[in-house]
């Protein structure tokens, strides 16, 4: 059975200082989900957004937030992501000794529990939480900044995913982060990716609406020759 493909902006890629604009256009261009990278310079060489931010976007769309936790010591902020609003969260594995509880802690604050691996990481490193998971996300380049190039060990990883789904007859949904655009959508979604978080590549545009709706164009014929 084929999943859905969708397109989750980055908002990292976007003008903070009219960030409602930026998200009224992907909504426009048919966004299902809202990616929000939260980054504490400890875990990644960078900063980024917190919980105060998270609060505002859930009164600023009805877009799902897809939080996603590039910090040290995930168990303590995802009480608070939660009551932010966020509708996913995921966390990486690198981050936590404790995985399986950072996975349980989400589920039982009502959000939908993600893994993430950094393009050091085998798949294999998630196979004892791959039951518990609403999706993994797969990074195709080594987290902390928007606009780098995609590492293509990334495809064998999504492969070997929804082979791992297909065999444990599992659900979760595999998700890409950085480097997608255009010219890697068709192979991303033909080996099995159906979340694709874009940052530079939608937001960077002049049309950051149309951006959207023609990596969601390639991706929905990408996915019918999958079928
Ligand atoms: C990187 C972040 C990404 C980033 C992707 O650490 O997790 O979500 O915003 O940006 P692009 O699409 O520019 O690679
Ligand atoms: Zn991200």
């Amino acid at each position: 059975m084929p999943h859905l493909v969708e397109i989750a902006p980055s908002i990292l890629a976007a003008d903070f200082a009219c960030l409602g604009d930026g998200i009224r256009a992907v909504e426009r261009g048919g966004a299902t989900l809202l990616h929000v990278d939260v980054m504490d310079g400890h875990f990644v060489p960078n900063i980024s957004i917190g919980v105060p931010v998270v609060a505002s976007l859930r009164k600023a769309t009805r877009l799902p937030l897809d939080v996603h936790l590039m910090i040290e010591n995930p168990e303590q902020y995802i009480p608070l992501f939660a009551e932010a609003g966020a509708d996913m969260i995921s966390v990486h594995q690198e981050a936590t000794p404790h995985l399986d509880r950072a996975l349980s802690m989400i589920r039982e604050h009502g959000c939908k529990p993600g893994a993430v691996i950094n393009p050091a990481t085998p798949v294999s490193m998630l196979s004892e939480v791959l039951g518990s998971l609403d999706h993994v996300l797969v990074m195709s380049v080594n987290p902390g900044f928007g606009g780098q190039k995609f590492i293509p060990g990334a495809l064998e990883k999504i492969r070997q995913l929804k082979l791992a789904r297909e065999r444990y007859n599992l659900t979760f949904r595999i998700e890409v982060d950085g480097g997608v655009g255009p010219e890697n959508v068709t192979e991303l979604v033909r080996s099995g990716a159906e979340i694709l978080v874009a940052g530079t590549s939608i937001f960077h545009t002049q049309d950051p609406a149309e951006a959207v709706r023609s990596l969601k164009q390639m991706a929905g014929g990408a996915l019918a020759q999958r079928a």
